[in-house]
């Protein structure tokens, strides 16, 4: 069976429900797992939320999946039951707060552009170790937690075309277009790392490391969706693209090196070969014809664009930073 051939046969599906970890996802799983909606539903109304939790993230990823591809053998009309709804706006409240509480707040979006852009020479997060000296378990574990993302990567971002108008639309669709491989379904950037998952020997499957992974990688996705879903945060989804494809072309550079380092198979290179180009061109567009045309017209949406551009750096090295201590401990980064 060729590479392309298993991909489409694991990608297409909705995945199962979860593993519940606590008291709020063990709820929300034996909700969904009940039958259709409307039905008297013993949802928690919590008063403290740790969002910290891999309970909590868990919840919330699943409340979101319903807004994505659902969940194999749960009913669709759950993703607007009122009860869940207000259950997830909790968590997403109390999230957000977190956020904010760990974010300076910033309102210079050039600026904050410009700094990112700054290569760095040193860094201390998994892809500068995996360039250097990190073993190919290591960096197929890095591939199990990126999975949650990729296997959806553009899609959370989707969600802000409708909120946004004329050129700061049409340039961000531009962007999207490429993520969604520019008119060809093998070119979906979903499907490239869908390709570099099989040939890392890896469970190519739709969330199919979701019971693997830690609170920091549920929350590094979930941040994405919580902006992506709420029109009042679209400055904030827009800063959190800009700066992904941002710091992505360097990022994705080292990662081309451990992989040669590592002699790793072709389609994994492939990936991130195709992001170091395509995303300094991104990046480009992002800069000037998303955000700057979105400011132009929306200029009191600039401390929301800087937030997050902000709040993706903070969840990045919360990842980051749990995924380097696993490791000098000569631990795994999984659960
Ligand atoms: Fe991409
Ligand atoms: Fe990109």
């Amino acid at each position: 069976m060729t590479a392309s051939l298993s991909v489409s046969s694991t990608v297409a599906r909705s995945a199962a429900l979860p593993v519940p970890c606590g008291p709020i996802s063990e709820a929300v799983i034996r909700c969904l797992a009940a039958g259709e909606p409307g039905k008297e539903v013993l949802l928690p109304t919590p008063t403290e939320v740790d969002s910290t939790s891999r309970d909590v993230q868990l919840a919330l990823l699943i409340c979101y999946e319903l807004h994505y591809r659902g969940f194999e053998s749960v009913s669709d009309a759950w993703e607007w039951d009122p009860d869940l709804l207000r259950l997830r706006a909790t968590l997403e409240a109390a999230f957000l707060d977190y956020v904010r509480a760990h974010v300076e707040p910033g309102n210079d979006a050039a600026a904050e552009m410009e700094a990112l852009s700054v290569e760095a020479t040193s860094g201390s997060g998994p892809s500068w170790f995996l360039r250097d000296e990190g073993t190919w378990e290591q960096m197929r574990e890095y591939f199990v937690h990126r999975s949650v993302y990729h296997l959806k990567e553009a899609d959370p971002h989707a969600w802000a075309i409708p909120r946004l108008t004329g050129q700061a639309k049409a340039s961000y669709v531009a962007v999207e277009f490429d993520e969604y491989g520019g008119g060809r379904g093998d070119r979906v950037h979903q499907h490239l790392w869908a390709e570099s998952m099989v040939a890392a020997d890896l469970d190519a499957s739709y969330l199919g490391y979701v019971n693997r992974v830690p609170a920091q990688t549920l929350a590094w996705v979930n941040l994405m969706s919580l902006f992506g879903l709420h029109r009042g945060l679209r400055g904030a989804t827009v800063g959190h693209l800009a700066a992904t494809e941002i710091t992505s072309s360097p990022g994705s550079q080292r990662y081309v090196q451990g992989l040669q380092r590592l002699k790793a198979p072709s389609a994994c290179i492939a990936f991130y070969a195709e992001h170091v180009e395509a995303d300094a061109v991104h990046e480009q567009v992002l800069r000037h014809d998303v955000v700057g045309n979105l400011l132009r017209d929306e200029p009191e949406l600039e401390a929301d664009v800087v937030f997050g551009m902000r709040a993706l750096d903070f969840v990045e090295n919360e990842l980051a930073e749990h995924v380097m201590s696993r490791w000098s401990a000569g631990q795994s980064s999984l659960d």
